[in-house]
């Protein structure tokens, strides 16, 4: 009898040891000390032991129970210790290391150009225009003067989307479509996208334009160059040299091109002013009279200029990049130069 509740306790000892976590170490207990568990078994058996050794065996009994029972709880301490040390090592949060900064998105350089262009006009008292890609021919060519067998038709690579529409080639078409809405004066700048069916390291079949025009009495060549030059010198600094270059456009008379001195060589000559010391940023000019008849303006009473400025070849020049692609490709490492 002895031995065999001897060799229960030692069984329960190396079950209790054996147990790895707080489940098995439950089992464990459930085995020897549970209500059907071994342990038990035995105490509820004593009524079967001989009435001289019953006092001895139920001591012993109570021996083993306690043992045991003392034995669990100081494991299971332990483990439920060990347990909440290594969840806190887990878990653990060092409030001393830096934050994660969030990335910080910044605007596409054309956006960047194309504002601050905004700005500057905004300034000098222009009202932003809007007017559409997809385009009558009549608003593209024929208002502006540039009839159907003009040679401008053929020269600007005209995406036709159905017979008498287009994908506007320039954003000249909005002069037409304001001053058939307002009255002179009209002092508007109209941004957006334009197409040509065209495509190399300086040429896309989608850029971007700023029309501007400025129509009122009395208005004179000598206002284009007052208003462009402050523009060249608000965009570019105040020392850069600027020239108007006689030119044609159907829907002004006359024309001029505005240059600036090559910001690259300082009008030295290079690569990119092909050596003339001089870059063409706009094409400008007062605006037709044949235009004003288009829109009934009576060319007696206010005159104008107009002007359309590429915005590809401004980015292009302020931040010296020589293909045009980069702006549409939105590789990431380009696009976060300009944050
Ligand atoms: N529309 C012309 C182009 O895309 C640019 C231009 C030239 C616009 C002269 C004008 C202007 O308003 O007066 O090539």
């Amino acid at each position: 009898m002895f031995d065999s509740l001897n060799a229960l306790l030692s069984q329960a000892i190396s079950a209790i040891e054996a147990a790895g976590d707080l489940n098995s170490l439950a089992e464990a207990e459930l085995r020897f000390l549970g209500r059907k568990g071994e342990l038990t078994g035995a105490m509820r058996g004593i009524s079967s032991v001989p009435a001289e050794e019953r006092p001895r065996v139920g001591q012993l009994l109570n021996e083993i129970r306690q043992k045991l029972e003392g034995e669990i709880a100081k494991k299971r301490a332990a483990m439920s210790a060990a347990e909440i040390s290594a969840r806190y090592e887990r878990e653990a949060v060092d409030v001393t290391r830096p934050g994660r900064i969030p990335h910080e998105g910044g605007f596409h350089p054309l956006t960047i150009v194309v504002r601050e262009i905004l700005d500057i006009f905004g300034r000098l008292g222009f009202e932003v225009a809007e007017g559409r890609e997809v385009e009558l021919e009549y608003y593209n060519f024929e208002a502006l003067n540039i009839p159907a067998d003009h040679p401008a038709r053929d020269m600007q690579d005209t995406f036709y989307i159905a017979p008498g529409t287009v994908l506007r080639t320039h954003t000249s078409p909005v002069q037409v479509r304001v001053m058939e809405a307002i009255r002179p004066p009209v002092r508007i700048v109209a941004p957006g996208k334009v197409y040509r069916c065209d495509s190399d390291v300086t040429h896309s079949p989608m850029f971007h334009q700023v029309e501007g025009l400025l129509i009122d009495k009395g208005i004179t060549f000598a206002d284009l160059k007052g208003v462009l030059g402050a523009f060249v010198r608000e965009f570019y600094g105040p020392n850069i040299a600027m020239r108007l270059r006689p030119s044609f456009f159907p829907f002004t008379e006359p024309s001029a091109e505005v240059d600036i001195q090559c910001v690259l060589c300082s009008g030295k000559g290079c690569r990119v002013c092909k050596n003339t010391g001089w870059l063409e940023v706009l094409g400008s000019g007062q605006v037709d009279p044949a235009v004003f008849g288009y829109v009934g303006y009576d060319p007696e009473e206010v005159s104008g200029f107009a002007f359309g400025l590429g915005v590809e070849r401004l980015a292009m020049l302020r931040y010296g990049l020589d293909d045009i692609r980069l702006f549409y490709e939105n590789d990431i490492r380009f696009l976060s130069h300009f944050k």
